[in-house]
């Protein structure tokens, strides 16, 4: 049995745990499939210092080129993350004739076009379970298992570190900066945790579930979004109280005039199961028309989670299943009938408000006749705590929540800005999507 030599960039968080399941789990994957994969180059900038699992200095380097010019090496697993030069290398690994295993979601959802085409111009494969819900196998179960579905709907929580937060609010009762603080002690946030929690990681995930499930050719800079910076701790009470839990979904959804696109802080109503995905774990709802819903959840992110996702797809790009899989995709295709995005004036749902307003007579109706003009109707409404407004005054002020109708989103948010600027009303409204 000759052996097959792979390579990887970024010895990492991740890359450490690939290097760890690819030596410390040589012998297993040798039995399962019948090839002796051998880890033969890592290159990272740092090659000096110890990691977790033990790597031979032997197969340590820090010049990417011994890895792009040896022959050899039919492989190239990108770990380096961000933009460049992780796209640099994987075009001359692509041109040096190497399949690809990234995890790299951000690179994909930028250049993904760029990158497939140069795949296919180079008869190579680009394997990438890992950029989305780490070690949740969702995009090879979309790409195989669910293919002669036409997929209907797609609703997922793809950011572990804002599921956490939430979590955190929800079951500690702490504020929004005490749960970003508790999700960096424990590694789930970076020092900077902006593109988890302002749902930018989940717009670019959510733009490459599109793409695989929909054929939808979306930028993910267009995606509607809304992070999770604006809940507040008492939106969990009242939440509950309406008989939701509050969750940064994705969704995707296809309607009559296209797909609808948009990540927010959503309330979703107990009994749906992504209401009941708690701390950093993932999970995806997928609808199909044959299969009907089914149900995906793990642990998104984390060394060993995401190390599974990438062994599973070095373990078929060897074997050969990556380029059927590959060459059937329908993602970042020229010739694809590319799925129509609906504009987000146009979605359609139920949203929950919250707002501060003036506790006098009168007071419902200025509201009222508001959402009557752009056509919006009440479904629920709450009116909560009595507290005197902080501008030196006596005047009383009430905390109303309410759920709408289904409305129109452009007469949402019309109807919010015209709100806002009643006197009465103080402060900004907070609106999230509702989904039952
Ligand atoms: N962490 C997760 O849970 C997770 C989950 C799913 C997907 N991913 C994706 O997996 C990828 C890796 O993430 P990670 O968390 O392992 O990141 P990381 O811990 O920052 O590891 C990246 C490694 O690459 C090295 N590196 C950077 N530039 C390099 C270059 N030019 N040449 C060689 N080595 C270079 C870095 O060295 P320095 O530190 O010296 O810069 C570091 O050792 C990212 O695309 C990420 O989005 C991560």
């Amino acid at each position: 049995m000759s052996a097959i030599k792979i390579a990887l960039f970024g010895l990492g968080t991740i890359g450490t745990g690939v290097a760890d399941i690819l030596l410390n789990r040589h012998e297993h994957i040798r039995k399962v499939t019948g090839h002796d994969i051998l880890l033969a180059r890592i290159c990272d900038k740092d090659i000096v210092s110890q990691r977790d699992t033990y790597i031979s200095p032997d197969i340590l380097t820090n010049n990417p080129d011994s890895i792009f010019n040896d022959p050899e090496i039919t492989v190239g697993i990108e770990l380096i993350g961000g933009i460049e030069p992780a796209r640099t290398f994987v075009l001359r690994l692509l041109e040096n004739g190497k399949d690809v295993v990234t995890a790299n979601k951000a690179l994909l959802a930028e250049h993904g076009a760029e990158l497939f085409a140069a795949a296919r111009q180079n008869g190579r494969t680009i394997a990438f379970e890992a950029s989305v819900c780490g070690g949740i196998p969702i995009l090879s179960s979309i790409a195989t298992s669910l293919q002669a579905n036409t997929i209907l709907s797609i609703n997922a929580i793809v950011n572990g570190t804002s599921n956490f937060i939430l979590s955190q609010m929800e079951h500690g009762g702490t504020s929004y900066s005490s749960a970003v603080k508790e999700a960096q002690k424990l590694g789930y946030a970076e020092a900077n945790p902006a593109m988890d929690v302002d749902g930018t990681d989940a717009v670019q995930k959510l733009a490459i579930l599109a793409q695989l499930g929909f054929g939808a050719a979306v930028n993910w800079k267009d995606i509607s979004r809304m992070g999770i910076e604006s809940v507040d701790a008492i939106d969990f009470k009242f939440a509950n109280d309406l008989g939701y839990r509050i969750k940064l979904l994705a969704v995707a959804d296809v309607g009559e005039e296209g797909l609808e696109l948009h990540v927010a802080p959503t309330l979703v109503k107990f009994d749906n199961p992504l209401a009941r995905v708690q701390d950093a774990f993932n999970a995806v709802r997928v609808v199909g028309d044959y299969v009907g819903s089914v149900f995906f959840q793990g642990l998104g992110a984390g060394r060993k989670p995401t190390a599974s996702a990438i062994a599973g797809d070095i373990i078929d790009t060897v074997l050969g299943r990556t380029k059927i899989t590959f060459n059937t995709l329908n993602l970042w295709k020229d010739d694809k009938e590319v799925m129509p995005i609906k504009r987000s004036d146009n979605f359609y749902g139920k949203s929950y408000l919250r707002f501060d307003a003036e506790d006098r007579p009168g007071v419902m109706r200025d509201f009222a006749a508001v959402f009557s003009e752009k056509n919006i109707s009440i479904a629920s409404m709450i009116q909560h705590e009595i507290n005197t407004i902080n501008d030196n005054s006596s005047k009383q002020k009430a905390v109303i929540i309410l759920i709408t109708h289904e409305s129109r989103e452009g007469d949402l948010l019309a109807a919010i800005e015209k709100l806002e600027k009643i006197p009465s009303i103080q402060g900004k409204i907070i609106r999230m999507r509702v989904q039952d």
